[in-house]
């Protein structure tokens, strides 16, 4: 069951943008002040692209970033489609985070392979001090699709037949993506409405099987609210 989620509305994306950008930067500040160090989880597709951005003018300590992914699509590691490159466009190439701080999926050598190796990555962390979530139109988050079983037991699962092109992804559990300190969903555009107004009414979508002891946060905007 989905913990206490606290809804942040503003009137654009710009503004949902610039508010996730700024929360992010003072999350970081905490974490590498208590830790040395600030383990976050990128979101894919296009929303965040607006906030990597930002991120990428904003002042922090990069060496101090560990980059990790949230789902990846099974492509050519060069492919635009790509999360990685989406984010390595937006914000990572023009950042000095270490090279071996980032820990891109490897799905260009297929879901089996890429979960396999992920999941040695994945073992070895405690905590996420920041996920960064988005929603499909189906409820779906990360490649969490409404429909899909997967082992509950992994913290890395396969994806096939996913109804969002490309079929093949690898994606971290709900379990994963819900060990974190603080959890931010970014929804933004009218096309997220219904999915949205179902969420709310407490329907059983990917989305509400999130569920980190902190509660998450949902940076929304008007258009997406309806
Ligand atoms: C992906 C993403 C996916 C995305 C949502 C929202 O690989 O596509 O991980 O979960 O976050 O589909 O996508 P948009 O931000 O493009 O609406």
């Amino acid at each position: 069951m989905q913990k206490i989620n606290q809804w942040h509305q503003f009137d654009t994306a710009t503004q949902v943008a610039d508010a996730v950008c700024e929360q992010i930067i003072l999350s970081a500040k905490q974490a590498i002040t208590e830790k040395d160090n600030f383990k976050i989880v990128l979101a894919g597709g296009s929303t965040p692209e607006k906030i990597y951005q930002r991120l990428a003018k904003a002042k922090t300590d990069w060496s101090k970033w560990m980059i990790y992914y949230g789902d990846e699509r099974c492509l050519p590691a060069d492919d635009k489609e790509r999360n990685s490159i989406m984010a390595s466009d937006a914000l990572l190439s023009k950042v000095d985070i270490p090279p071996s701080n980032i820990y891109t999926m490897p799905t260009e050598f297929g879901a089996v392979e890429a979960a396999e190796k992920y999941r040695q990555i994945i073992d070895i962390v405690d905590q996420f001090d920041m996920v960064l979530l988005g929603m499909g139109e189906d409820g779906h988050t990360a490649s969490l699709f409404p429909g899909h079983q997967h082992n509950q037991e992994e913290t890395v699962h396969e994806v096939y037949n996913s109804p969002k092109p490309p079929s093949n992804r690898i994606t971290l559990s709900a379990k994963i993506l819900s060990n974190a300190r603080q959890l931010i969903f970014i929804v933004t555009g009218e096309s997220k409405c219904n999915p949205v107004k179902q969420w709310k009414q407490g329907i059983d979508l990917p989305v509400a099987s999130i569920s980190p002891s902190s509660g998450v946060d949902i940076y929304i905007d008007n258009a997406a609210i309806g």
